[in-house]
């Protein structure tokens, strides 16, 4: 090549005045934020070297609207590309703030639209590292038009390849709208927040203070209203949670999930869980104890931990593979389903089914959680999700009941009749369709009226109850679960039973799609 040509100097220039947008003051006002630049994120999360980003040198024209303008930057505003995470193809767009506030205009709509089209195309999952002030105000309904783009091709490649948001800084408005279409949205705490009307709008409407971090921040979405999976610290722990989180999962919907080899092997033989279920049935116990034990020793890794903890839901390794655990968790409401549980799990289950990861379930629930908020807010409606994504689900399916599981939960979670490949239970199950004090009060209330001494009676009845039916040997004689088993031997039956179901294919019927109760 000629490298005295005019061409190559204009090029060398070019790369130049590139590299100087990135290394000017603007870095320091991002530190000054306690936040990353826009490239120190991207180096966090790629292997060295092997990011690839395209469309560097695309430029919006420098534009006067009537209301403000437009800096005349190259890239405008978004750094997007490919590289690879722990030696897999991923795809990435990355939002820089300290350009117009990361806002999204023409251009930098256009480009994060490319490289979504390029992810689906190629089936490598897509992660947008965001960090914007919305809308690009001054370029009104064409940065509206950019965003809705990006919500088609969300929505186009949903269920195909992974879509990851993970919030860095603010995303204000619809901007928020991406993310929910995502799979999984991670957020660092004190640094992001995500809100459709921000503190100022709240204090002229509603005349309220709140702060950004009050309103929508890491904390709020993680805890309260679900829209947060993941949250950490720090952005850089952020990160490598993220590349942990993408170990776990396949990059497309006909691609099995990475094995990493298990380097511990947890004995078959595991006395311990024969002793983590109390002996006295109103105990609770943390069911997490359960996970671990069963699972290739520290692979478990819990989504929404903050979300309705009281059901568990999670990627772990068995012998390797990635399996999906849903598990109820006796720790907190006594691992009743309520409206936020039942959604958690029906989400985590959807997920699992779009990307062949069979999916263990850990039974230990007495119901649906009773009271007047929840039958208003629709307990009946989002309870419907959670049956509803189980049964849909045509990815390999197995129930260990460990203690309760009565009436409609017993159905729920994923009981044989509802599509269970394999249901087992501990010999401490009790299936029924209810506890025993509410069956006894239900069947013998006229005649503890008239007992002469009603809680004697009452205990008796409650002892007998369970004897001839709380309990796992009338299901299991009826074979409405396929095994009683030791605890002991749980990891090497449920090894086996997903062994068994690697190869399952299920034809669902053909339909446009089904109506799932949102
Ligand atoms: C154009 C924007 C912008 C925007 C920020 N900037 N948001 N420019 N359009 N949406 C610019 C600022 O003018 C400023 O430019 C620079 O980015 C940094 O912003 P600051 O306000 O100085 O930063 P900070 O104090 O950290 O506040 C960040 C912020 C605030 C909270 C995000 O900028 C803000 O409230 N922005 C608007 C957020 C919003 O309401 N967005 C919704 C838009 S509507 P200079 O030149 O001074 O450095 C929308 C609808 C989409 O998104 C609908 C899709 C369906």
């Amino acid at each position: 090549m000629d490298t005295n040509g005019r061409y190559f100097k204009a090029f060398e220039k070019r790369v130049e005045a590139l590299k100087g947008q990135f290394n000017s003051d603007r870095a320091k006002r991002q530190h000054a934020k306690g936040k990353l630049t826009a490239w120190e994120r991207i180096e966090l999360l790629f292997d060295a070297d092997t990011f690839e980003e395209v469309d560097a040198f695309v430029t919006p024209e420098a534009q006067q609207f009537s209301f403000g303008t437009v800096e005349k930057s190259y890239g405008d505003g978004v750094i997007v590309g490919h590289g690879k995470v722990d030696n897999r193809l991923v795809f990435c767009y990355a939002q820089d703030f300290t350009i117009m506030g990361g806002s999204l205009g023409v251009v930098h709509a256009r480009k994060i639209a490319k490289i979504q089209e390029m992810a689906l195309k190629m089936g490598a999952p897509i992660i947008g590292l965001i960090d914007s002030g919305g809308a690009r105000i001054q370029e009104g309904i064409a940065s509206l038009a950019g965003y809705a783009t990006i919500f088609h091709n969300n929505i186009h490649a949903s269920g195909i390849i992974p879509q990851i948001s993970v919030i860095m800084g603010p995303a204000a408005g619809g901007a928020v709208y991406s993310p929910a279409l995502t799979d999984f949205v991670f957020m660092t705490n004190h640094t992001s927040y995500m809100f459709v009307t921000g503190p100022n709008v709240v204090r002229e409407v509603l005349n309220e203070d709140v702060t950004s971090d009050e309103l929508g921040g890491a904390e709020v979405h993680a805890r309260k209203s679900g829209v947060a999976q993941m949250i950490f610290e720090d952005e850089e722990n952020t990160i490598l949670g993220l590349k942990k989180f993408l170990s776990y999962i396949p990059s497309n919907n006909v691609d099995n999930p990475p094995y990493v080899e298990s380097n511990v092997a947890t004995p078959d033989i595991n006395e311990r869980l024969r002793d983590i279920v109390p002996d006295d049935p109103n105990k609770p116990y943390d069911v997490k104890d359960v996970i671990e034990l069963l699972v290739d020793k520290n692979s478990f890794y819990e989504i929404s931990e903050q979300f309705a903890p009281n059901i568990v839901v999670g990627f772990a390794r068995l012998k390797g593979k990635t399996i999906g655990i849903v598990a109820n968790q006796p720790k907190v409401l006594a691992g009743t389903l309520d409206i936020n549980s039942a959604v958690k799990g029906a989400r985590f289950i959807r997920f699992c089914d779009a990307f062949n990861i069979p999916i263990l379930t850990l039974e230990d629930v007495p119901g649906f959680l009773p009271g007047l908020d929840q039958e208003h807010f629709g307990i009946i409606r989002h309870g419907a999700k959670l049956l509803y994504a189980y049964n849909e689900a045509t990815v390999a399916k197995i129930t260990v009941i460990l203690r309760k599981s009565y009436g409609g939960a017993y159905i729920v979670m994923n009981s044989k009749n509802l599509g269970g490949d394999f249901n087992f239970a501990w010999p401490t199950a009790e299936i029924a369709v209810m506890g025993p004090d509410g069956a006894v009060a239900v069947l013998y209330r006229k005649e503890l009226e008239k007992s002469e001494d009603p809680d004697a009676m009452k205990k008796e009845l409650v002892r007998t109850y369970r004897e001839e039916v709380a309990n796992p040997f009338v299901a299991d004689e009826k074979g409405y679960i396929d095994e009683v088993i030791d605890p002991a031997i749980t990891r090497m039956k449920i090894v086996s039973a997903f062994e068994a179901l690697q190869n399952k294919w299920v034809k669902a019927p053909a339909r446009k799609h089904g109506n799932i109760p949102l």
